[in-house]
């Protein structure tokens, strides 16, 4: 199977670690600095050589200079020298898992099309997605090629 033929369901990693995943993100989104939305994210990024980077929303005075936790996984995690990445688990305090926003969904599109997106509440509800399904049709980094 090729990771353009991956289903939601089809996890590139076992149960167990997506279970790591979650505890990780449920950890990252108790730090998140979200005093003016008070809608705590933390997010659980696994990367191909099987190494997991948070990252939490920290936000600010100045609203839009805030940032969401699936975008600082990304940076902390390319930052440490991660440029692949397999699953990312994303946890929230809503009712319903959600999924991430558009900007996010664009930022994990340049390093991982076929990501497997998974959302958990505190109650334990779940939501999966490929990121090709949460993107489709994206704007890709062939997008810029001129031919
Ligand atoms: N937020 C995230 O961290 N990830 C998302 O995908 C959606 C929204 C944050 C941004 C802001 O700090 C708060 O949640 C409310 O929008």
């Amino acid at each position: 199977m090729t990771p353009a033929d991956r289903t939601a369901t089809d996890l590139p990693s076992d149960e167990r670690t997506v279970t790591l995943l979650r505890e990780r993100a449920f950890a990252a989104m108790d730090r998140a600095y979200a005093p003016y939305s008070k809608f705590k994210v933390g997010a659980a990024l696994l990367a191909s050589d099987g190494s997991i980077t948070e990252g939490c929303n920290v936000e600010n005075a100045a609203y839009p200079a805030g940032i969401c936790a699936e975008r600082g996984a990304v940076s902390a995690a390319v930052a440490r020298g991660n440029r692949g990445f397999e699953a990312i688990v994303i946890a929230t305090e809503a009712d319903e898992p959600t999924p991430p926003c558009g900007i996010c969904r664009q930022v994990l599109e340049e390093f991982a099309p076929h990501l497997v997106v998974v959302a958990f509440t505190r109650e334990g509800r779940e939501g999966r997605w490929t990121l090709d399904e949460l993107l489709p049709r994206a704007f890709t980094p062939h997008s810029l090629d001129r031919r």
